[in-house]
């Protein structure tokens, strides 16, 4: 199984951001867009992990997640992956409290613990990925992608759990399945 750990966006903000990309895709070179059901905001990639691990990854996200205080954040900014480069991916910015960060050094530790796993080395940049493009972006691409967004924010979104994600790799791109989920501890 392919599994990831991840924030979920609400699903009226899933489908404004399909409307913004389907406005977007005919004024930038080709992409793989994210389906708008598929958008989340990704903790921890764990990657093929071996059924039998489940019930020890389970339990040590429902710990993890426990352990954290439900929190707010905002998406604002488009920018790409990797920075100063022609694009390979395309996303929007997180605006979140320290909340966030604290709580994906924690799922990410756990996660790795329980599942064998090696954490990430690169620091946490929290992203929402709405598109990889099929050859990198130019500058004039990039440009174009920041100004799609300019001035917009997202509402708040509230968080209250995390979420065990499936990635089923398909033709016509990843499909995620939700497995299983976590309730933060308490409120700010
Ligand atoms: P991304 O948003 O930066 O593309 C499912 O594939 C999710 O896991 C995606 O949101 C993706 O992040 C994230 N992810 C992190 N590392 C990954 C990797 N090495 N391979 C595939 N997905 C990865």
């Amino acid at each position: 199984m392919r599994l990831f750990i991840a924030l979920e966006v609400p699903a009226e903000l899933q489908a404004e951001l399909g409307r913004r990309m389907e406005r977007l895709r005919p004024l930038l070179p080709a992409a793989r867009w994210v389906r708008p059901e598929g958008l989340h905001l990704t903790l921890c990639f764990l990657g093929e992990t071996a059924p039998a691990v489940l019930p020890r990854l389970e339990a040590a996200l429902g710990a993890a997640f426990a352990r954290h205080p439900s929190f707010a954040w905002t998406l604002a900014g488009a920018g790409t992956f990797p920075p100063s480069r022609p694009a390979r991916v395309a996303w929007l910015g997180v605006e979140a409290p320290a909340s966030l960060a604290a709580l994906q050094r924690d799922v990410e530790a756990s996660a790795c613990e329980a599942a064998g796993a090696t954490p990430e080395s690169r620091a946490f940049h929290p992203h929402l990925t709405l598109a990889r493009p099929l050859s990198p972006w130019p500058r004039e691409a990039i440009s174009a992608w920041q100004a799609g967004f300019a001035g917009w924010r997202s509402p708040a979104i509230a968080v209250t759990a995390g979420v065990l994600m499936e990635s089923e790799l398909g033709p016509g791109g990843a499909r995620y399945r939700r497995r299983a989920e976590f309730p933060l501890g308490g409120t700010t």
